[in-house]
């Protein structure tokens, strides 16, 4: 039995990262403020995984007495790095809070790791450090260049973690650069909940399906795409976690880095369009202005992964709009939605 502190234990990728923990027998230890998540999710991730979590510690992890309390009071051998803020555009009215929970977190959670003598890590990266590229799919050799303060934040811990790796040869770490990660657990407990008006498509389109928003604002209708929508690689949340509980078996030595994709592309319309068509629902949708920021094409090229790990992701497109839909139908209200209600396979 292996014991694994998962920061952000609560949020989305955390949550269902838990319940493949669980089931895979590791123990888990959780850290979360739940500012962005709730303490619901916890409770779906036993009840999916049939166990409990080891303990769940409330809070801050900025907060230095409490990440020492945490390291003192488990025999932690291992830490995925979840805990961040994720929202683009709110970095950018907030960059110093960014760089605050993002940087300075993953800075002195370095430290408390060293200080108590765990040396394996899994940090959440992004593939928005790689920025207004025309390379299309990205490996990982192409030269990030992040846009926003969240994706710089992302790009300053991956170079945080190399040159820790550097000087203290014991510590091992692998940055995962997830693409677009969407979709939910098949039991339909767990699943993405935003709190809010959603910023990301997947979301927001389950809201619109549930009849929570009237309509879904396709945003760019002429870019040099086959449609002229913008084309993404969305990858299921549960093939992420798979690649979490993954890399915490490879960690050997060493920093390095590897994208999390599928190396598929879909555009918003055929998003739009793969859903309708599996979940037999009509999405109203209209093509507006573009979003400032966005790239007509981000795919993933996941060859190294599967070159180093023999790792690749096992869900299609129609298990995630499936699966997503799943939960927001048992779950019209979220987590908010009484637990006894939710229960059943996808259909
Ligand atoms: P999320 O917001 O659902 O989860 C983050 C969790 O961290 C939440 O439970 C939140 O309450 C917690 N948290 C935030 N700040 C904290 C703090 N200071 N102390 C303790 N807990 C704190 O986000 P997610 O989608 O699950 O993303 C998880 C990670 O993956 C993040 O690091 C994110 O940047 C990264 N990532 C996400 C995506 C995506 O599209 N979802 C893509 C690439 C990378
Ligand atoms: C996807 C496509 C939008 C909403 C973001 C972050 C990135 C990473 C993954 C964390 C785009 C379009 C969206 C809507 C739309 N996260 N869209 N209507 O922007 O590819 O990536 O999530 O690391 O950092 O930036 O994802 O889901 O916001 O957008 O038409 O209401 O859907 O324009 O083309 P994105 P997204």
């Amino acid at each position: 039995m292996t014991t694994v502190l998962v920061t952000g234990g609560a949020g989305f990728i955390g949550s269902h990262t838990c319940v493949e923990l669980l089931e895979h027998d590791y123990d888990v230890v959780v850290v979360d403020d739940f500012s962005n998540s709730s303490p619901q999710a916890l409770t779906r991730v036993e009840k999916a995984a049939g166990r409990p979590i080891a303990a769940l510690h409330e809070g801050d992890l900025r907060d230095g007495t409490l990440l020492k309390r945490v390291f003192e009071s488990h025999p932690i051998d291992a830490v995925i790095h979840f805990a961040a803020k994720k929202a683009v555009g709110e970095s950018v009215a907030l960059p110093l809070e960014y760089y605050d929970i993002n940087v300075s977190a993953t800075t002195s959670l370095l430290r408390t790791m060293l200080a108590h003598d765990v040396h394996r890590l899994v940090f959440s990266s992004s593939c928005s450090i790689y920025g207004q590229t025309e390379t299309v799919p990205l490996d990982e050799t192409e030269p990030p260049s992040p846009t926003n303060p969240y994706a710089r934040s992302k790009w300053f811990c991956e170079n945080i973690i190399a040159d820790a790796c550097l000087r203290y040869p014991e510590l091992t770490a692998v940055a995962l650069r997830y693409f677009n990660p969407v979709g939910a657990h098949a039991s339909g407990l767990l699943g993405e909940d935003p709190r809010g008006v959603p910023n990301n498509v997947m979301p927001y389109m389950m809201q619109v399906a549930i009849g929570r928003r009237p309509e879904l604002q396709v945003f760019g209708g002429d870019y040099p795409t086959e449609d002229g929508t913008c084309v993404r690689d969305y990858i299921h949340v549960m093939d992420v976690a798979d690649g979490h509980r993954v890399a915490l078996g490879r960690l050997s030595s060493g920093f390095d880095v590897f994208n999390l994709g599928t190396g598929i592309g879909t555009s918003v319309l055929g998003l739009v369009g793969a859903f309708e068509e599996a979940c037999d629902v009509t999405i109203p949708a209209r093509v507006v202005e573009r979003r400032a920021g966005d790239v007509p094409k981000l795919i993933a090229d996941p060859g190294k992964v599967a070159g180093a790990w023999g790792w690749r992701a096992g869900h299609d497109l129609h298990a995630m709009v499936r699966d997503a839909w799943h939960f927001q139908r048992l779950n019209p209200d979220g987590y908010e939605t009484e637990l006894s209600l939710t229960s059943g396979s996808p259909s």
